[in-house]
């Protein structure tokens, strides 16, 4: 039964498990890029591009480029210096501003220590422990593992950042990845980004030239798909991310001086 589209809205999430290591069906490769292709686009330009990767000998090498990157990313300290913020770590904290990452499964020997273990210090230290080698590792074998990459690229023709054109494009591009998202839900797949690659000068070069961008495209985004296996594990160190602001934390009414006001809690 294909979901109606508030379930598909509601159960759409990021999928940062392996996935069944079955080929996607060339017909629902083709669904997901005619959803894309039905996003609404400035002029209905459709700037948008997009690569099917299914060749392993590719998928391999795109996988090394993101196990590197995940390793360098940890190694570094850089992912906590850059992304602690977003980080939560009780139900409690979550709760009152409703965003962010909450890790809530650990080992439970690290459990008393969460807050230390997602600092920049101790992180340096489990990096010479061989905890950022271990993640790089962990993140190649999922992207070798995933049937289907997919790398979503713009026209240079219309994308031009800086100019309004540019923000066009990038709004575009996000209504296309999300048609993707919600499919992908329809067709019992999961999805997640490959992010790694970008956060680490030269390896998104070396993504284009095995891509064989050319000039007139911009790489913009690579993700990682596939069905979901029937039973799903949680990884080792895993999080939620589910929960969402309430209403008056992210609505006005009229102007921005007066917040929108929360349905009463049901009884
Ligand atoms: C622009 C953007 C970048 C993201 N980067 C990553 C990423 O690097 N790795 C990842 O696993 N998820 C990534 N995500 C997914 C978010 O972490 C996820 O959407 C958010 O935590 C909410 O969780 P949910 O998608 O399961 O509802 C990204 C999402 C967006 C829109």
């Amino acid at each position: 039964m294909p979901l109606t589209l508030q379930e598909a809205i509601d159960r759409r999430r990021t999928t940062n498990g392996p996935f069944d290591p079955r080929p996607v069906s060339l017909e629902h490769q083709h669904r997901l890029i005619e959803a894309a292709g039905r996003a609404p686009s400035h002029f209905n330009s459709q700037p948008w591009r997009f690569v099917l990767i299914d060749d392993p000998k590719i998928r391999e090498r795109v996988a090394d480029i993101g196990g590197r990157t995940m390793t360098q990313l940890m190694e570094g300290g850089t992912f906590f210096s850059r992304y602690r913020k977003y980080f939560r770590f009780s139900a409690e904290e979550m709760d009152q501003r409703r965003d962010g990452i909450l890790i809530d499964q650990m080992p439970a020997p690290l459990r008393p220590f969460i807050r230390q273990v997602f600092s920049e210090g101790a992180m340096k230290v489990m990096s010479k422990l061989g905890v950022a080698k271990l993640l790089g590792d962990d993140n190649r074998s999922l992207i070798a593992g995933s049937p289907l990459l997919l790398a979503v690229l713009l026209t240079k023709e219309e994308y031009k950042p800086g100019e309004l054109s540019g923000f066009y494009c990038q709004l575009s591009m996000g209504m296309a990845v999300e048609h993707i998202w919600l499919t992908c839900g329809d067709l019992g797949m999961g999805i997640q980004f490959v992010s790694t690659p970008m956060e680490i000068p030269g390896a998104w070069d070396e993504l284009k030239a095995l891509l064989n961008v050319p000039d007139d495209l911009e790489l913009m985004a690579v993700y990682r798909l596939g069905y979901l296996p029937e039973e799903k594990r949680r990884p080792r160190i895993d999080w939620k991310s589910d929960q969402r602001k309430r209403l008056s934390q992210l609505a006005f009414r009229n102007t921005c001086a007066t917040p929108e006001q929360d349905p009463a809690e049901k009884p």
